[in-house]
């Protein structure tokens, strides 16, 4: 059972961009480039600024930083709610990050279909695959759902149960709307996985995840268990509020 963090919130997104800059030093280091998967929603909002403010262009070379997104809405990436352009107004932008080293969901293209299989084709040509493997991100950071969701892997969605691909377009009927993610194989592929979790209406969510029986189809966050890789929840006094280990 991974142990959770649990941080003051205004200690929280610090530490989250200190463990970036951990991971991305050691990446670098180790193999000459440091790739994450960036999670969606409002969390990364207060994620970006504490980038942004805790000057990570000063300490992390970022012409050797890939940034990809664990999942994405099927909406222009000028919509208001595209994840890839809450990240590049926030973030890419003020740092100045090369557009070149941004791997996004091209989801101009209409079929949300297609826009899965062009950010599948363009993974495995970034991590150089054979056929049947997965990339192996240095660092995805996830957000929790109050259903337990996490990066568009919604309970009872057909996404749940894909072992074969990438990234595929997930129809999530409660939300009436195609979402795209990336699958449980390649979250799981990687070497570092890190939750953050604020507010009291995540808590049922980050119980269930954390300390619930694994029932992936109702508790999807539960089933993220890296193969190899380590597994950090990062969670405010609120959302920790019903788990029972402190
Ligand atoms: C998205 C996300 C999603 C998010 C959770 C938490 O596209 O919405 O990827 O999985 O991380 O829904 O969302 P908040 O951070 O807005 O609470």
């Amino acid at each position: 059972m991974a142990a959770v963090q649990i941080l003051e919130e205004k200690a929280l997104f610090p530490r989250l961009a200190e463990e970036f800059v951990t991971c991305a030093k050691k990446a670098i280091s180790q193999r000459g480039r440091f790739t994450v998967a960036l999670s969606g929603g409002s969390t990364p909002v207060r994620f970006y600024q504490a980038l942004v403010e805790g000057g990570l262009a000063s300490k992390v070379d970022l012409s050797k930083v890939y940034f990809f997104f664990g999942d994405e809405r099927d909406v222009s990436p000028e919509s208001e709610r595209s994840n890839y352009r809450l990240a590049r107004d926030l973030f890419f932008k003020p740092l100045s990050v090369p557009s070149s080293n941004v791997i996004r969901w091209m989801t101009e293209i209409i079929d949300a279909k297609e826009v899965a299989v062009k950010y599948e084709q363009s993974l495995r040509r970034f991590f150089e695959l054979k056929p049947g493997e997965f990339p192996v991100f240095d660092l995805v950071l996830l957000g929790l759902g109050d259903d337990c969701h996490t990066a568009s892997l919604f309970p009872n969605t057909d996404a749940l149960k894909v072992t074969d691909r990438i990234a595929v377009m997930n129809r999530v009927e409660i939300l009436d709307s195609n979402r795209l993610t990336l699958t449980f194989p390649v979250i799981n592929s990687a070497r570092k996985i890190i939750f953050a979790v604020t507010g009291p209406e995540k808590a049922e969510a980050l119980k269930e995840a954390v300390e619930g029986e694994r029932n992936c189809s109702r508790f999807p966050a539960g089933c993220v268990k890296p193969t190899d890789g380590e597994l950090v929840w990062l969670a405010d006094k609120d959302a920790a509020a019903l788990l029972k280990k402190k």
